[in-house]
């Protein structure tokens, strides 16, 4: 495994690999991994001849009140963790290499970037975006893995690979979750044991919610208040948002039907948590 720190040295690296013809895939991460992040990584190894990790905590996705400073910064664990997996390369680049003075050039995925997490993290996506397609011309992979925690940064980045015409797959691998449903994140680092038991709420009250929609019920509003109702309950969570949506194009559903996707952004504690549920109304 090597630990690249270089963008000239990583291309070097991978421009033999290109010219051998071996597939590339990508994983990118802030670190911290967990088993969310090892789940994409195993899904990389067994799809691609060479499997590239990076760790960069992008500042410029970090909006005012978020936790930027405070982020987990947990470079010589996950440096283990990532050769445990058999990962080829890890880019860890400095903030220099990645933003060189004056930079000044975003990508911007209009629509998409301004409802759900948008709405409260205004640039946040945009500054995923500039960076995830930073990465992706450096690396050229072949194919990009992301987590559907993640689902709306994960369909934000679908189209800018669309809309760019950058010949890369898209992977979004399943949710990986704790025993208790909470949806594995770096912040769950922030809650208190008591904290990560009320967050179970989460998951439990999305799963009830798809249950009763299977059984009949069309009514968005009914549903977002019966989850709301199940978290107030049986948490001090404070809901940020819960929405319905179509699960292509994140448009706000009043009657389910077709892909749907319920997502919810909460505070407990420390820590800002998200998680969703997709299901198929006929
Ligand atoms: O999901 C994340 O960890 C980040 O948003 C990503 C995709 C690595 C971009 O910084």
């Amino acid at each position: 495994m090597r630990v690249v720190k270089s963008i000239k040295v990583l291309r070097k690296l991978l421009r033999k690999e290109k010219l051998s013809n071996h597939k590339i895939g990508f994983v990118p991460t802030m670190g911290s991994l967990h088993e969310g992040h090892l789940s994409l990584i195993r899904n990389c190894r067994r799809e691609n001849e060479i499997s590239i990790l990076s760790i960069f905590i992008n500042p410029k996705q970090f909006v005012k009140g978020d936790d930027f400073s405070s982020y987990p910064r947990e470079e010589k664990k996950d440096i283990f963790l990532a050769k445990k997996e058999n990962i080829d390369i890890i880019f860890f680049p400095t903030n220099k290499e990645m933003y060189s003075d004056g930079h000044s050039t975003v990508i911007n995925v209009e629509k998409l970037s301004t409802v759900l997490c948008g709405k409260y993290r205004p640039g946040h996506f945009q500054g995923v975006t500039t960076v995830v397609g930073k990465l992706l011309n450096i690396i050229e992979p072949d194919t990009l893995y992301l987590g559907q925690k993640d689902a709306q940064q994960a369909i934000i980045l679908k189209k800018m690979i669309d809309d760019l015409n950058w010949p890369v797959k898209v992977n979004i691998c399943p949710t990986v979750r704790e025993k208790n449903g909470l949806a594995m994140s770096s912040r769950n680092q922030y809650l208190s044991d008591n904290e990560k038991k009320e967050a179970s709420i989460l998951f439990r009250s999305l799963k009830e919610a798809k249950h009763t929609i299977l059984s009949g019920q069309r009514d968005s509003k009914k549903i977002i208040q019966s989850i709301r109702n199940l978290i107030t309950k049986n948490s001090s969570a404070k809901i940020q948002y819960i929405e319905c949506v179509n699960a292509d194009t994140l448009e706000k559903l009043t009657i389910l039907k077709g892909k749907v996707m319920i997502a919810l952004a909460v505070h407990l504690g420390r820590a800002r948590l998200i998680d969703n549920i997709q299901i198929a109304v006929k």
